[in-house]
């Protein structure tokens, strides 16, 4: 189905791999010991940590960045919206593709490793348990959603990875920047500038970040949730800006203010995974009544 897919070797063994870096890049406050301030030879050595994480990533997830940095242009992330957001594949409740997505079957261990399905069970019932509005528990429940993607043939450097903004120059802030020197972009003089194409406060809507599994689910629900709910599917994986405050120069008055939602997610996304597996078929009724709410029918895919 895919058009532009230049490689077929997928080079993590699940998709999990990409979100296991993502947790030690970003450990959870929670869990990580914080001792007395770090100074002197201390400081030194967290410093020498902080930048180690890159080289000590393993070879899949390294090769995973490399094929995403150096395929994802503006061009592609252009033509897979148009590819995509028509949204003609498939209709299908919400359920209905959860269960879909499940099918989504990798290399990984299955006794230690959570299902697509208990991922976002585990997302959506911690933010139950922390007594979040109910479109928030939707929203933990759809957000992965868009990796229905994979099932249509879809490169994995194509549904996940960190996003970040094409069509301008790359912060050197995402994760292993080197291998944007292969990418296209970085010889096209009209993206090569900070703004690129864009204009200062143009709005993150006008920007065309790295296509994948988020800008594709904000598509599928865009008229269904609040913009605090749209955010956080829209920009879970953009870390550069969520997570390092990059590209402010393109922020609006409506990224600004909905900047906190997508911080207010993210933990329950990140660090979720250890948690006890959910019982699907003991949460179903719960999620049924949830999604009769906010999306009944079908939806386009
Ligand atoms: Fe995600
Ligand atoms: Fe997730």
């Amino acid at each position: 189905m895919s058009t532009i897919s230049p490689v077929d070797k997928q080079p993590l063994s699940s998709l999990d791999e990409w979100e296991d870096f993502l947790v030690e890049r970003y450990p959870d406050p929670n869990t990580v010991p914080t001792a007395k301030p770090a100074v002197g030879p201390a400081l030194e050595k967290k410093k020498e940590a902080f930048r180690n994480y890159e080289a000590d990533a393993r070879p899949t997830v390294r090769e995973f960045y490399r094929l995403n940095h150096q395929y994802q242009t503006h061009a592609f992330s252009l033509a897979k919206r148009k590819e995509f957001l028509g949204l003609n594949r498939m209709q299908m409740g919400v359920w209905e593709a959860a269960e879909y997505l499940n099918n989504l079957v990798d290399d990984s261990d299955p006794d230690t490793s959570m299902s697509q399905l208990e991922h976002l069970l585990q997302t959506a019932e911690q933010i139950r348990k922390d007594g979040q509005p109910r479109w928030m528990i939707m929203t933990g429940f759809m957000h992965d959603l868009g990796k229905i993607l994979c099932l249509w043939g879809e490169p994995q450097w194509a549904v996940v990875g960190d996003t970040f903004p094409t069509g301008c120059a790359y912060s050197d802030k995402i994760v292993l920047p080197k291998f944007f020197d292969a990418n296209l972009d970085s010889q096209d003089p009209r993206f090569r500038t900070r703004n690129g194409i864009y204009e200062e406060g143009c709005g993150l809507d006008k920007v065309a970040l790295s296509w994948g599994h988020d800008e594709y689910i904000y598509h599928v629900c865009k008229d269904r949730l609040p913009d605090s709910a749209l955010y956080m599917l829209r920009y879970h994986s953009f870390y550069p800006w969520h997570r390092e405050g990059e590209y402010s120069q393109f922020l609006d008055a409506k990224d600004r203010e909905n900047l906190k939602w997508v911080n207010t997610f993210n933990p329950y996304d990140l660090y979720t995974k250890s948690h006890e597996k959910p019982d699907a078929a003991k949460l179903r009724p719960f999620y049924e009544d949830l999604i009769a709410e906010f999306f009944p029918g079908k939806l386009r895919w």
